[in-house]
Parts: C-alpha cells; structure tokens; sequence
C-alpha cells in the first residue's frame, strides 16, 4: 500500500514536503504499524506514540484530511495512497510532530480540577448515581489533541478561544456536583473569544476518538450563563 508521508526538517527545510513509502500491509494492521514500518525503511522520520491502545492521546495525526489516533486507525480503513500529515493549525516541530503548548496551555486556563470552598470532608465526597452518571462523555477525554486541532476557530485564535478539548473540560467540573466554583467558572469564560468563538461547525465531534461531543458541552455552558444571567 502507499502512503505519502509530511516530512520536514527544520534543519534543512524550508517547508513541509511529501515523501512516498511502499508498506506492505497485514490483516489487523494499524496505521501506527504501518508508520513504525516506514520509520525502520528512514529511522528519520519521527512521530509520536507510546500506548497503542488509544489510551496515551499521543499518536493523533491528520489521515486523508481526518484527525484520528494512528493506533486505532484500521488501515483497511483508509484510501489508498493514504496521505498522513501532522495535526493542521500547529506549528511543526519535525515531520508529524507537532507543538502543542498552546493547546495545552488553554487546558490550563480553565483550571481542570475541583474547586472545594467547604472544609474537606474525613472521608469522599458522596455523589448520587445520577450526579455521577452527568459526567459520563465528560471525564474520558484522553487529551489527544483531535478536536481542537480540526477547528478553524482554534486555527484563527488560538491565544484567545479555548477550543473545544479546553471547553469539553471546563463543562466536566461545571457539570460536576462536588465542584464549588461554579461562578468563578462562568466568569472565567465570559468575553467573544475564550467560548463564545465556538460557532457550532461541530468538526470536534466527527473526530473525536472516543465518541464526546465538545459541541454540547459549550452549548450546556451557554445555557447556565444564560440561566445565571437571568
Ligand atoms: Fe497512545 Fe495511540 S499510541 S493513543
């Protein structure tokens, strides 16, 4: 099977180029295999991975213009000659390595844990099987980086808009009932950019690897503001 590969050396290119690779494919193959072949044909090429099970968020590329997860991408899947480029909109480190502090940096803006105001408790904090079932599509989000990446708001605004990952997280400790600083959240958000930029173009749920949809969680945020406000 053919693939056409991104690469690019910061060293010695001036732009990202495509290289062609013939890899024999197997029954089962992933197209992280078929990217570790072509790294044994040019130990040069670098790309990132580590658990092979979808699990680590690591491995994210741009595959005949789709955001997936090498690892769990069947490569029957995939149109031949399949064409791999780093995530879109993120500056190239080298080859399908990206830089992705900006996305991790929006992650960071919408503090991304609970908020207790209340003295701790000696023991958990109880949650009714309904409170804890809201956070279902929420808490599995694995921070690949697949969403916000594939959003041409988060393209156009990076510094500004949080994206969907950062806002698909700020809507799982809004939406959790142990989490005391619900104002302070939806303060935080307030503005045209940080939420606001999302306009509905839904390219976050289409490549979600896990199934969420950031979509519903920014819109679940816009309603309470609005509940809030009135
Ligand atoms: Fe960990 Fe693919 S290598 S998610």
């Amino acid at each position: 099977m053919q693939f056409l590969v991104s690469r690019f050396n910061p060293e010695r290119d001036e732009k990202p180029w495509m290289q062609t690779f013939e890899v024999e494919t197997w029954r089962g193959m992933m197209l992280r295999d078929a990217l570790l072949e072509i790294k044994r044909q040019d130990e040069s090429f670098a790309f990132r991975h580590s658990c092979g099970e979808g699990v680590c968020g690591s491995d994210g590329v741009n595959v005949n213009g789709t955001n997936r997860l090498a690892c769990i991408t069947p490569v029957s899947e995939l149109k031949a000659p399949v064409e791999v480029r780093p995530f879109p909109g993120r500056p190239i480190i080298r080859d399908l390595v990206v830089d992705m502090s900006q996305f991790y940096r929006q992650y960071r803006a919408v503090d991304p844990w609970l908020v207790r105001k209340d003295p701790m408790p000696e023991q958990e904090i109880l949650q009714s099987p309904e409170e804890r079932e809201k956070l279902d599509g929420l808490y599995e989000c694995i921070l690949c980086g697949c969403c916000s990446t594939a959003c041409p708001s988060f393209w156009w605004n990076p510094e500004k808009f949080h994206g969907p990952q950062a806002l698909l997280t700020a809507w799982r400790f809004l939406a959790d009932s142990r989490d005391q600083a619900e104002q302070e959240r939806l303060d935080a958000l307030e503005g045209p950019y940080r939420l606001f930029r999302c306009h509905t173009i839904m390219n976050c749920v289409e490549v979600c690897p896990k199934g969420l949809n950031p979509t519903k969680a920014i819109g679940h945020i816009k309603q309470l503001m609005l509940k809030n406000a009135i």
